[in-house]
């Protein structure tokens, strides 16, 4: 592969490419084909993808909300084959950016307590614990609640007219 791979958004014809990365990264609470089917279809979601050669590299799925300045970072994966080169940092700095255009002030995430390369992750990358919810995932484990002010996020200006 030529250079470093770049992000993009995702879009329809990558489904099975998403739900099969989806299968390579998490044993369980799999976000499920009908869920990223909806979420390619919701102009209140993000999904942005780093392509490979043959597959995806990694992608990354958040919600903004109308009642809400903070958004949702509902998932992140990068291929087991392909982890530990910044991809996942890269994904999450991409995101960011692009909520923050979008208007949102913060983004919010819940990660399993037992999960160290994601919690590496997001410390590194600035988001402080604001929460603490008990056996939040299918296998009982608990969840961190975290966040990060993202410095944008003023409210909308309402347009004239
Ligand atoms: C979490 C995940 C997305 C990280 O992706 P990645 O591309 O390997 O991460 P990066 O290479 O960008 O690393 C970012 C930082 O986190 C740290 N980090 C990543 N994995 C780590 C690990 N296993 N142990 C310690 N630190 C780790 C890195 O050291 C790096 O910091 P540095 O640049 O200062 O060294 C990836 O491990 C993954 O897909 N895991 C399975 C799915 C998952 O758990 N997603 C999160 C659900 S909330």
């Amino acid at each position: 592969m030529a250079g470093k791979p770049g992000f993009r958004i995702a879009r329809t014809a990558d489904l099975d490419a998403l739900v099969a990365l989806e299968e390579r990264c998490f044993a369980g609470d799999r976000m499920s084909r009908r869920s990223y089917a909806a979420a390619l279809r919701n102009p209140r979601a993000l999904l942005l993808v780093i392509p490979g050669d043959t597959s995806l590299l990694a992608a990354a799925t958040a919600f903004s909300r109308a009642d809400s300045p903070a958004a949702r970072l509902y998932s992140i994966a990068v291929d087991p084959a392909a982890r530990g080169a910044g991809l996942g940092r890269r994904l999450l700095q991409a995101m960011e950016t692009a909520l923050r255009r979008r208007g949102a002030g913060a983004l919010r995430l819940e990660v399993s307590t037992g999960n160290k390369s994601a919690l590496a992750l997001y410390r590194k990358s600035g988001y402080g614990i604001i929460g603490r919810i008990a056996r939040y995932y299918e296998d009982g484990s608990d969840a961190w609640r975290l966040e990060k002010r993202l410095g944008g996020g003023l409210p909308r200006q309402k347009r004239a007219g």
